[in-house]
């Protein structure tokens, strides 16, 4: 069966993609294949993750093209030429149009670090989150991957995975335990679980 080519958008430390190419390595993605990273931050460590494991790189800034509309022509472009089938979103901060999330529907996944509905949508992103958590005095939070549309992290949710709170949690080791146990093992199942869906998909056209 053809493997599901995948595209992975950064732009930061790039662990959530890291874990991607872990997962790859080990067999947990089989049914894809990392063919392609786009940061649109040229300092985004992620490049570095990239490289080191000789996966295509490259960078779109918004700043350099200029405007929302040549950002999205250039992404469009680049996917097209390298004949992506799925977009994971791992840590990217560049907010996407109705017109790019309807022309890849189905087929852009994006990690959260909460669990949806809960401490997600507009302004919640990063630390942020888990200030939110915190503050609101949950017992239980997670990590959240979701199907991308219009809506910031309104997508149908795929999988979610909890993780319990501690009484003497900050943001910051909340942050790095949800990462840790779940949106590192949850984002490569789910790319796996859609990446097989897309290729049946393919073998069937
Ligand atoms: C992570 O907390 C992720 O949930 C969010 O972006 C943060 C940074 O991710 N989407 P990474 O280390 O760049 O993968």
């Amino acid at each position: 069966m053809l493997k599901t080519k995948i595209a992975v958008l950064v732009s930061g430390g790039g662990t959530n993609l890291q874990a991607l190419i872990d997962a790859q390595a080990s067999g947990i993605i089989k049914s894809g294949e990392i063919t392609l990273v786009i940061s649109n931050n040229p300092e985004a460590y992620a490049l570095e993750r990239a490289k080191a494991a000789g996966i295509a790189a490259c960078v779109i800034s918004r700043k350099l093209v200029g405007s929302m509309d040549a950002f999205e022509q250039k992404l469009c472009q680049t996917l097209d030429e390298n004949s992506i089938d799925l977009i994971v979103l791992a840590g990217f901060m560049s907010i996407l149009s109705e017109s790019f999330t309807s022309r890849y529907r189905g087929r852009i996944i994006n990690i959260h670090p909460s669990l949806i509905p809960s401490f997600c949508g507009k302004g919640f992103y990063g630390l942020r989150v888990h200030e939110a958590a915190l503050e609101r005095g949950v017992k239980v939070t997670g990590a959240t991957v979701h199907f991308v549309n219009e809506i910031p992290d309104g997508g149908e949710i795929i999988m979610q995975k909890a993780v319990a709170i501690r009484k003497n949690d900050t943001p910051e080791t909340l942050q790095k335990r949800v990462m840790q146990q779940a949106e590192w093992k949850i984002l490569p199942m789910a790319a796996e679980k859609i990446s097989k869906l897309i290729a049946k998909s393919k073998e069937r056209q």
